[in-house]
């Protein structure tokens, strides 16, 4: 399994004083050395953190691979169209919201999604989908013709029980073969930390886990890259 690393909170640190630092692309390079397989940030439409100078300077310093968290609204698809990342993930976006709240509704928007997906599709961008763990929208993100589907993990993640989180993880694991089975690549995020992390890697089909805020959070403690190495050996041996 291996480790995206979401750098949209370095972002949000810098904007809290609305100045140069921390800079977003200065955390992606220590990630990347320290062992990310690749780097995600969302450019949301408020901007609230990553804003369109970060999106492009990554573009051009990541050599991993660059996937950019996007709600599918005529301006940030255009921005992504210009920019070129190597992968998308559609999500939900609300403007209250503290973050992504829940997945997108791909079964009850299925024109919609099919034809944003082959617009990137047409520029050689992969595309995926940021679902709940469900049959139905996994079927859906089959039909649209997505390329990758982002499991949804904070209802897992915000279990308060063991025997809760086993409910997900059953769900997260049926989900995950439905999607593989089809031909999908399977990926999965959100509230995942090193409390939680260690159940999921059990889930052999998951073949990549996205990670921001509690990774961040180590690293105002440890450092990126040194936060990024505990994730990854926690990912490998267990924590
Ligand atoms: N995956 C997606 C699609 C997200 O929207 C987020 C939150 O930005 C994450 C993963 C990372 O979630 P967290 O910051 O809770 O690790």
């Amino acid at each position: 399994m291996n480790l995206a690393v979401n750098i949209d909170h370095i972002a949000t640190l810098r904007e809290a004083r609305g100045g140069l630092e921390p800079d977003p692309v200065h955390a992606a390079v220590l990630a990347e050395l320290a062992g990310a397989s690749g780097i995600v940030c969302h450019l949301r439409e408020d901007r609230r953190h990553v804003n369109d100078r970060d999106v492009r300077t990554l573009r051009e310093v990541v050599t991993t691979k660059l996937d950019l968290e996007m709600a599918a609204t005529t301006e940030i698809i255009s921005i992504a169209l210009d920019i070129v990342p190597d992968t998308v993930t559609l999500v939900p976006e609300k403007r209250q919201e503290l973050t992504t709240e829940g997945g997108i509704d791909v079964a009850e928007n299925r024109s919609f999604y099919s034809d944003v997906i082959g617009m990137f599709h047409n520029k050689g961008i992969a595309v995926s989908l940021f679902i709940e763990p469900d049959q139905t929208q996994v079927e859906a993100s089959l039909e649209c013709e997505a390329d990758i589907v982002e499991l949804h993990t904070g209802m897992y993640a915000n279990a308060r029980t063991r025997a809760e989180a086993d409910v997900q993880l059953v769900r997260l694991r049926a989900a995950s073969e439905l999607a593989a089975d089809s031909g999908l690549t399977v990926t999965a995020g959100h509230g995942l930390d090193l409390r939680n992390l260690a159940p999921l890697t059990t889930i052999r089909h998951i073949e990549e886990v996205s990670i921001g805020h509690a990774l961040v959070c180590r690293a105002v403690y440890v450092g990126i890259g040194e936060a990024v190495r505990e994730y990854l050996d926690c990912m490998r041996q267990g924590c």
